[in-house]
């Protein structure tokens, strides 16, 4: 079965992580097949709003690691950067559904999306730069945004996690339910938005974001390019190679 479920209902294209063994760690394939589906969604006059979600306890693990060190994306065309992009343009509504660890791009991707809901046991953490990284998916202009430059800089110089009413707190999520409710919530929010005037959701949500996009896309730019150059520096090396060892990293020297 594919890593990326997608299932198209009511109006509603819902793209599932169905990778719970590597926890829904995200390949390069899997890029492509998220871009992929998000680009088709688009194209499609019968999908009307779309639906991100993992299971009742992983969300995502943020990117594969071993596929990360083995298949570092190469250039503006690789799949991560055209889902990014994807995402940041996305003209119609998006949803997410979130339980359980959402790391790296698994939180990234929510600043991106319209609404978020979470179960209580989900986990939020932007840890770039204990993975010696730096951040992503322009959330170094979108985290200190909606959290404060304080507070951003708790999730991404420290790289602690925070939890889902921690998350509801500062408008990252909309609604926390218990696991097993969130993806249906979702759902029924989605059906709602489907049953409404697609053209007035387009018009609305281009409204929303036209005085950022290209901002947003600007800044993607300039964070892929330092993460591409970083991914092969001393300190990610050390941090992944802790990672694959199961020990804990030594920046000591670094
Ligand atoms: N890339 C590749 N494999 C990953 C992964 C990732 N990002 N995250 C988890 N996995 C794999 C583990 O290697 C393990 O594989 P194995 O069973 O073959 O040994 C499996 O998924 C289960 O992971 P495990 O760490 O045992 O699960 P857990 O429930 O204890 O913890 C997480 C879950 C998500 C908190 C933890 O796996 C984690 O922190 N992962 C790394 C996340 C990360 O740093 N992502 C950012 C990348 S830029």
């Amino acid at each position: 079965m594919s890593d990326i479920l997608v299932h198209t209902e009511a109006g509603v294209c819902t793209l599932t992580f169905n990778r719970p063994d590597k926890k829904n760690s995200i390949t390069a394939a899997m890029y492509g097949a998220l871009a992929d589906g998000l680009q088709a969604a688009q194209d499609d006059a019968a999908v009307r709003c779309v639906v991100i979600q993992g299971n009742e306890t992983i969300f995502s693990a943020g990117n594969d690691i071993a596929d990360f060190l083995n298949n570092p994306p190469a250039g503006a065309d690789s799949p991560v950067f055209r889902f990014l992009r994807g995402i940041a343009q996305f003209p119609k509504p998006l949803i997410a559904a979130v339980c359980g660890p959402a790391v790296g791009v698994g939180t990234t991707m929510l600043f991106h999306c319209d609404l978020v809901y979470a179960g209580d046991n989900a986990a939020f953490s932007m840890p770039f730069v204990n993975l010696g990284l730096c951040p992503e998916a322009a959330s170094s202009l979108l985290v200190p945004q909606m959290l404060g430059h304080h507070r951003a800089a708790e999730a991404l110089l420290l790289g602690e996690p925070f939890m889902a009413e921690a998350a509801l707190e500062v408008g990252l999520v909309n609604r926390v339910l218990p696991p097993m409710e969130a993806a249906g919530y979702a759902q029924t929010v989605a059906r709602k938005l489907a049953a409404k005037p697609m053209s007035a959701l387009v018009e609305t949500k281009r409204l929303m974001k036209k005085n950022q996009t290209q901002q947003v896309l600007a800044v993607m730019a300039e964070e892929g390019a330092s993460f591409g150059r970083m991914l092969g520096e001393p300190a990610a090396k050390e941090a992944f190679g802790a990672f694959m060892e199961r020990r804990k990293p030594d920046f000591s020297k670094l």
